[in-house]
């Protein structure tokens, strides 16, 4: 069997866009992965003739695996505009899987492909029956589009925020969950979202001190197998392929306070 950091051949089965800037991929593994993926764990996209690129696992079921793509540049871009049926590489899974504690609340923040872990850890805690509450965050109503068609569940509640107030919250993803956090009361955070999002719930989120805080980060991911230090975080020697992609947030603090 091929293991985790050989490229397994795959192909595209089908896209659909679901915002004005994400969209969902559907992959059919012609290999099976070594083992189920865990949230976050992520895997290396390689499309002939270009570079393999980290994408987080948005979802796994037996030879099928979803991303949640946000199109940025070349790979990104041929990846939405793929046709079906399209041969890709696939590597892994890769990174390390979150410790879920069935005693605990949780709430999950997200904002634009930052949805893609959070929604298969969504599914993860369904299936334990866990519960939980997801924060998903955009500019506007576009931006939000139909994710609540991704995160069907029982356990679970969706809020929805935009910064113009055309849905939803009036406000950012990070503002509705720290008020959530005000007014209930929930044992484990766990947001995915750009770099600037992260920054502003760590500095907000300092108040909480009894909620334990992890936060799915994105770094530039080469290898993905710990080999070439290219996603180390500035001189800490945490390894965001190896050691996360998700981390405790008084690890990776001082980095998010980097510009
Ligand atoms: C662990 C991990 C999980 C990710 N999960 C998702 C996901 O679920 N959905 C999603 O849309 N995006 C995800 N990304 C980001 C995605 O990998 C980049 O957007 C992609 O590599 C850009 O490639 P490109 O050729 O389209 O654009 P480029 O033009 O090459 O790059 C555009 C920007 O993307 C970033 N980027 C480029 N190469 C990499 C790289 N090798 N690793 C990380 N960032 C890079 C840089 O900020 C760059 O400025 C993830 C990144 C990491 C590290
Ligand atoms: S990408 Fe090579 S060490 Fe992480």
């Amino acid at each position: 069997m091929l293991d985790k950091g050989s490229m397994r051949p795959a192909r595209i089965i089908n896209c659909t866009k679901i915002s004005e800037t994400l969209y969902h991929v559907e992959i059919e593994l012609l290999k099976e992965l070594p083992f189920k993926p865990r949230s976050p764990q992520f895997v290396m996209i390689w499309i002939p003739g270009l570079e393999s690129i980290p994408m987080s696992i948005a979802g796994c079921k037996e030879n099928l695996i979803e991303l949640v793509v946000k199109p940025v540049g070349r790979t990104t871009l041929s990846l939405v505009n793929a046709k079906q049926g399209e041969t890709i590489g696939v590597k892994g899974p890769l990174g390390k899987a979150l410790k879920l504690d069935g005693s605990g609340k949780y709430l999950l923040v997200a904002g634009g492909s930052g949805l893609a872990p959070i929604k298969m850890l969504h599914e993860e805690l369904e299936s334990k029956k866990i519960e939980h509450t997801i924060v998903f965050g955009g500019r506007s109503a576009s931006e939000i589009g139909d994710i609540s068609g991704l995160l069907r569940g029982t356990c679970s509640r969706i809020y929805i925020s935009s910064d113009d107030g055309s849905i939803g919250f009036k406000g950012s993803a990070v503002e509705l969950a720290l008020r959530l956090l005000e007014a209930e009361t929930y044992t484990k955070v766990v947001a995915c979202g750009p770099k600037p999002m992260l920054k502003y719930l760590a500095k907000g989120i300092a108040r909480f001190r009894d909620v334990e805080t992890w936060v799915i980060l994105e770094n530039m991911v080469k290898c993905g197998l710990g080999v070439c230090g290219s996603c180390e975080i500035d001189g800490s020697g945490l390894l965001v392929c190896r050691d996360g992609p998700g981390f405790l947030l008084e690890e990776v603090v001082e980095w998010l306070e980097v510009k």
